[in-house]
């Protein structure tokens, strides 16, 4: 097969905030996050990696440096340093001819693993793009092309470099992604061709025009968005800044502690009697082996005092401690991360012995409930949502909602996954709680947060439902 790739028009070069200082034999490369000493090089060697901190040179005119000095043996040695230099995110590569003052489109490598890998494009091999690539801008208005699939991002400098990525949405062959293209130098198109090939976002097809991703039951069983969350939402294949960074401290004020009181409390709830539980209750080991999802719910509803109950054990606001740690936090049953407890709790009651149907707002620190409003279509379709699988309507849906910003104000790329977590411990929470009480249990994988946020009123980006958990009481076992 014909490789068509031009050395000419692959170049590398070191990153703008690269520091190279050249001491004797030895060169050493310090970028904000690296230091690398590569230390024995050989004049020629030396002179090529200095003049990769001047401008980007080409393949061509890199391995010409090293073989007008002799020193075509070292050309293994060279491109090993330079592989390195990538891993440790000091070098971009670019695609289009070396003398343009713009490249078409930067290689940039985000991660320590990617790997650096020359990118024969062949004359005859059909290339498509990967279901997993997306094109982004951030903001000062840079477009990429990005991947969970990648170590680096592709920045389009050029139009063109767009354009060829709008092509390769089908199987196309390098003459035919040219043909598409007919004002654009081939060349070009093939560098553009090469650097998303070279990042990942781009991969060879058999004759039938499949990717090896479309066929492979570990990538055909990952969403397009599971994956993306999943890889930037971890540590790895980025350089995001990650964890409790406070980036909007001084910026935005952080969102308060406890939800401000937007419905009255209607319906003061019980308190149970906590030492007496303490005395009364089944213990852990019982209460984990008898734990089990209970959908379907008995003919007497569960009371208001059960309700109470439960609330009480799971959500009450036990304290509030106020700005020790740049934002006021609170203490509550259940574990959460960064003390954020971001949750609020809703409930749809079809039927509770005590309370008026409808929809309602749990309040932790008062302990009460605050009707919202009465049964109507969007309550009944919440209701039918939650009972899909052919069961009757459940007594009580909890609808658990995130107050998002309470979260992301302190955490970066982490606050979704977060949040997602934090209600995996509530759900738990609940379970257990509702087993000690004899109640049916049972969460729920998914609802619709749009219709949430009719009923509550909320705005989608401040406050959307992340959960459910239905409650009732058991059916009684008749022999
Ligand atoms: C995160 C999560 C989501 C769930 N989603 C649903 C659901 O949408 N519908 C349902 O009937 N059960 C749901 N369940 C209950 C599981 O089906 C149940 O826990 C599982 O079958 C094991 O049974 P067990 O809870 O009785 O031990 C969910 C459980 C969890 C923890």
């Amino acid at each position: 097969m014909d490789t068509i790739t031009k050395s000419s028009h692959i170049s590398y070069r070191f990153k703008e905030d690269v520091e190279i200082l050249e001491n004797e034999d030895t060169i050493i490369a310090t970028s904000p996050c690296n230091q690398l000493k590569i230390a024995h090089l050989s004049p020629a060697l030396r002179h090529v990696l200095m003049m990769l901190s001047e401008r980007a040179c080409s393949v061509q005119g890199m391995n010409e440096a090293l073989i007008t000095a002799h020193e075509e043996s070292m050309l293994a040695t060279f491109y090993r340093y330079l592989s390195l230099l990538i891993r440790c995110q000091m070098v971009y590569v670019y695609a289009g001819r070396e003398d343009e003052q713009i490249p078409l489109a930067t290689l940039i490598p985000i991660s320590p693993s990617f790997q650096h890998r020359w990118a024969d494009i062949q004359a005859n091999q059909s290339y498509r793009m990967s279901r997993f690539a997306y094109v982004r801008r951030d903001e000062e208005g840079l477009q990429y092309v990005e991947s969970p699939l990648s170590h680096a991002r592709l920045r389009l400098d050029c139009s063109v470099a767009a354009s060829v990525l709008y092509q390769l949405g089908t199987a196309v062959t390098p003459v035919e992604l040219a043909q598409t293209l007919p004002g654009e130098d081939v060349d070009n198109v093939i560098s553009v061709l090469t650097l998303l090939v070279m990042g990942n976002f781009v991969f060879p097809t058999t004759r039938e025009g499949r990717l090896g991703e479309d066929d492979d039951e570990r990538y055909m069983q990952w969403d397009f968005h599971d994956l993306l969350f999943h890889s930037r939402s971890r540590m790895g294949r980025h350089n995001n800044m990650l964890g409790g960074t406070y980036r909007f401290l001084h910026r935005i004020p952080p969102q308060p502690a406890v939800k401000p009181m937007s419905w009255p409390v209607t319906t003061p709830l019980p308190r149970p009697d906590m030492d007496r539980l303490a005395e009364v209750d089944p213990g852990l080991t019982a209460v984990m082996e008898a734990r089990t999802s209970i959908r379907d719910h008995g003919e007497r509803p569960m009371t208001v005092a059960q309700l109470g109950e439960f609330f009480y054990r799971v959500a009450r606001i036990k304290e509030v401690s106020h700005g020790g740690n740049m934002y006021d936090v609170t203490k509550r049953p259940y574990p959460n991360g960064g003390s954020c407890y971001e949750i609020e709790f809703y409930l749809t009651i079809d039927r509770c012995e005590g309370l008026t149907p409808g929809f309602y707002w749990y309040d932790p620190l008062n302990h009460g409930l605050s009707f919202i409003q009465g049964p109507n279509k969007d309550t009944e379709k919440l209701l039918s949502d939650a009972s899909r699988g052919g069961f009757d309507h459940p007594q009580v849906v909890i609808t658990l909602a995130a107050r998002f910003q309470r979260v992301s104000w302190k955490y970066e790329s982490i606050a979704y996954a977060l949040i997602l977590k934090n209600v995996g411990v509530i759900y738990a929470t609940m379970y257990l709680v509702a087993t000690a009480m004899d109640l049916a249990p049972c969460a729920l994988g998914a609802g619709d947060s749009d219709l949430f946020t009719k009923l509550s009123g909320s705005d989608y980006l401040t406050e959307t439902s992340v959960g459910e958990f239905l409650l009732g009481s058991k059916r009684v076992q008749t022999p």
